[in-house]
């Protein structure tokens, strides 16, 4: 069995390639990666020499390049992370969103059908659905809430899953999506807000939170995520969405707060800064059919979690510090100099 995996030097994906790589003996990977400024061929390194993995540097909106892998490769399974995927940027910018998340998607698929495939996945996320209100604790995102997004980020992984459900239902493609809540882990890249919030404190720095932190993400370890997409690929129906989320809801404020204690740095670090435009307030999934139809469930708990991922960022120093030294910091002074 080969699988494709795109975006795979990002923080998902690298997971995902770990964890196939790990778990699946009889699995070879190939990953497929254009190296923008999330993707990082170091994460890579202790997978780069294994017999069952190949790495290709490439677009996935070039159609050329696309087709000349799948001719050469021949994948069985594809599964799709490659996207921009920072809120913020496609608010800055929305163009490359649109090339990479849409164009990139439909590329990915025509390929599909050229060289024929098993099985597409197309990895999407909870803000296809929106928000929810603060004051409505009952409300949750099941698979039947209706699209609404709010940011060209969102509607951007909102167009692609409406173009893969689109070449199910048109060519019988055998397409699956999740949409899964946040995510938290090793290989997080620090723009993010938890590794951001980490290597700043760490660097007796600001921990620039937005609007008065009262936002709230269902916040899911990177693991728990994989495990779930390894499932549906090999046990999900196709043509279905499956909601992946572990009712792990925090307001941002308390996250930060958290990371304080656990690194011993004061909260008068914490700057409350101009709110993102647009900001969605809640997000919370019900991850009921993935429970029921595969018998997912999340396991390992937000408190280990995140002393797992900090620990983990206080280890792999070198990783995280090379990205913030880098074009990282005309990137910051553009989007926090003015906040
Ligand atoms: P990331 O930004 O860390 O990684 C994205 C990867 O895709 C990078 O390695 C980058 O080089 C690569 N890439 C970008 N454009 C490409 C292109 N045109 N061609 C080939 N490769 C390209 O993102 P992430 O947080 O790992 O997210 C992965 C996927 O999961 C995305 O599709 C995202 O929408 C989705 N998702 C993320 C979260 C989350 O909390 N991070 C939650 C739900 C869903
Ligand atoms: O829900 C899944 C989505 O989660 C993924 O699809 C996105 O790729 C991923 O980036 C994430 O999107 P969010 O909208 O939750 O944004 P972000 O991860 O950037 O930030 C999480 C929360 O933290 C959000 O409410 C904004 C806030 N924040 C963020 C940054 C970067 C801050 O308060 N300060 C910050 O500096």
């Amino acid at each position: 069995m080969k699988i494709l995996v795109t975006g795979g030097a990002g923080f998902i994906g690298s997971n995902f390639v770990f964890h196939m790589l790990d778990k699946h003996p009889d699995h070879d990977i190939i990953c497929v990666d254009a190296l923008t400024y999330a993707g990082n061929l170091s994460t890579l390194d202790s997978v780069m020499n294994d017999p069952r993995f190949k790495f290709f540097k490439a677009d996935i909106a070039d159609r050329e390049a696309i087709y000349k892998i799948f001719e050469d490769e021949k994948p069985d399974i594809v599964v799709n992370f490659a996207a921009e995927s920072h809120v913020d940027r496609s608010i800055e910018d929305p163009e490359i969103f649109l090339r990479t998340n849409i164009l990139g998607t439909a590329v990915l698929m025509d390929a599909c059908r050229k060289y024929g495939i098993t099985r597409y996945h197309q990895v999407s996320t909870d803000e296809v659905y929106g928000d929810l209100p603060l004051d409505r604790p009952d409300l949750f995102f099941t698979e039947e809430t209706p699209i609404h997004t709010s940011s060209p980020y969102s509607s951007s992984k909102a167009s692609a899953d409406l173009l893969v459900l689109a070449y199910h239902r048109t060519y019988g493609l055998p397409v699956t999506i999740s949409r899964c809540s946040n995510n938290y882990g090793p290989y997080h890249f620090p723009e993010k807000p938890i590794p951001l919030m980490i290597a700043n404190a760490l660097n007796d720095k600001p921990l620039p939170v937005y609007g008065e932190g009262l936002n709230v993400r269902d916040w899911l370890y990177v693991e728990d995520h994989c495990r779930a997409i390894d499932l549906i690929i090999h046990k999900g129906k196709v043509g279905e969405v499956y909601n992946v989320g572990g009712h792990n809801e925090m307001r941002n404020i308390d996250i930060v707060k958290l990371i304080c204690k656990e690194l011993g740095k004061p909260e008068s670090l914490i700057t409350f800064v101009t709110d993102r435009k647009g900001h969605d307030m809640r997000y919370a999934i019900d991850p009921e059919k993935i429970h029921r139809e595969l018998g997912w469930l999340p396991e390992t708990k937000f408190a280990d979690g995140i002393k797992k991922t900090i620990k983990w960022y206080l280890d792999n120093r070198s990783w995280w510090e090379e990205i913030i030294s880098g074009e990282y910091r005309n990137y910051y002074e553009k989007m926090y100099g003015n906040r």
